[in-house]
């Protein structure tokens, strides 16, 4: 990180009215077979997204599902500079264009309120926990790359108090007013790292939509770290999934997820980036690599009453960001109109409103620890 890049924001003065969060039994914790009684798919397992599985099927499903919960979002900063100097295409808001790299999601209001319920989600996914890696209690140094609104920075500040935690992102999107012991700075994760300490645990959630080279950001985790820290990722891994045959390959939700895929990988970023890490971790030296597969159902299809409530909250992510997710790449990568896009966006919609099709996307978390001593 460059000295000239960073804008740090105030430092707290009001507390954070947090995001209320729901604490569920964490169902994709348990073991399941490697061998599907139903379909007799095998798992491979030097295929790492073959170990992801979608939750059963409710074969009753009515549409009395509960509405989504109570929701709050935090707001941005005000600090005046050429951070500020954002692009605007298509209706939506980029960031400022002075880095090298780009980041094709749009950080305006919309994105950054559809960012804190996604948080919820991860929530929701993770049993109420914002990490997994075993991460002690008086953890004191933390990095969370690419943090967007913040949220998850600032949640991990309020519960881990001895800790001092710095969110990065290109976009100054975090409030000002923060805990004491969690600030922000613009800085691009893909340049140089050049922080004046290191850290006991560096954490990043769902930016396989922006890294490009991820060889490089472990080594700089690695880098970063004290000896014994801990590393986690939590994303996202394309493309959706359908175990059931209610979604072919031609419906619109699977061929928005292929066309994503080819977008993003034009612009040079991989959606399926994440079944590399469990490699790419041990080969930079990293040891106890542990990866968790959990995955999203879009809408509320699920039997099981915990995974139908996360399909509801994913669905309204899905619905709220699928713009935001898909113009960049679509207009950028594929060169398709603006207009084509939103007139394919509503089928993809349409479908995903339809329960009857049992679609999720995979996410998965990856944690590992710099061995001591080195
Ligand atoms: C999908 S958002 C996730 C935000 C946050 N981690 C969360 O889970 O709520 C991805 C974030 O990564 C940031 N980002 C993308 N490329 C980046 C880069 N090269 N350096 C720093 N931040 C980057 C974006 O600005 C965006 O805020």
């Amino acid at each position: 990180m460059s000295a000239q890049d960073s804008v740090p924001t105030p430092a707290a003065t009001a507390p954070i009215d947090p995001i209320p969060t729901t604490s569920t039994p964490d169902i994709n914790a348990a073991p399941h077979d490697p061998e599907d009684p139903e379909t007799g798919e095998i798992e491979d397992p030097d295929n790492e997204s073959s170990r992801f599985y979608g939750p059963e099927p409710d074969s009753n499903p009515s549409d009395g599902d509960s509405a989504l919960g109570d929701y709050r979002s935090t707001r941005s900063t005000s600090v005046s500079s050429y951070v500020y100097d954002y692009q605007y295409e298509n209706g939506r808001r980029y960031h400022a264009r002075r880095y090298s790299t780009e980041y094709d999601l749009p950080n305006d209001e919309k994105e950054s309120d559809r960012l804190d319920l996604q948080h919820h989600l991860f929530l929701l996914t993770l049993s109420g926990a914002l990490h997994r890696a075993p991460i002690s209690k008086n953890v004191q140094e933390v990095l969370d790359v690419g943090t967007g609104t913040g949220i998850w920075a600032i949640d991990f500040a309020d519960q881990y108090e001895s800790s001092k935690v710095t969110g990065t992102d290109l976009s100054p999107i975090q409030p000002a007013f923060v805990p004491p012991n969690c600030q922000f700075y613009v800085d691009n994760m893909e340049e140089d790292w050049t922080f004046d300490h290191k850290f006991d645990y560096i954490h990043g959630r769902m930016i396989v939509v922006g890294m490009r080279n991820w060889e490089r950001f472990f080594q700089q985790c690695y880098d970063n770290l004290h000896p014994g820290g801990w590393v986690e990722i939590q994303d996202l891994n394309f493309p959706l999934r359908c175990d059931d045959g209610t979604a072919g390959p031609e419906s619109p939700p699977m061929t928005w997820s292929s066309l994503m895929i080819e977008g993003a990988a034009k612009l040079g970023v991989d959606l399926s980036a994440s079944n590399r890490f469990r490699d790419i971790m041990s080969n930079v030296g990293f040891e106890e690599v542990t990866v968790e597969h959990h995955a999203w159902p879009i809408n509320s299809w699920p039997k099981d009453q915990n995974e139908k409530e996360k399909g509801m909250w994913v669905l309204q992510n899905v619905l709220e960001g699928l713009q935001g997710f898909s113009m960049g790449y679509y207009t950028r990568g594929l060169r398709w109109r603006a207009e084509e896009v939103d007139v394919f966006l509503a089928s993809v919609r349409e479908r995903m409103k339809d329960k009857r099709s049992h679609v999720y996307l995979p996410i998965g978390v990856f944690y590992a620890r710099k061995p001591m001593g080195i």
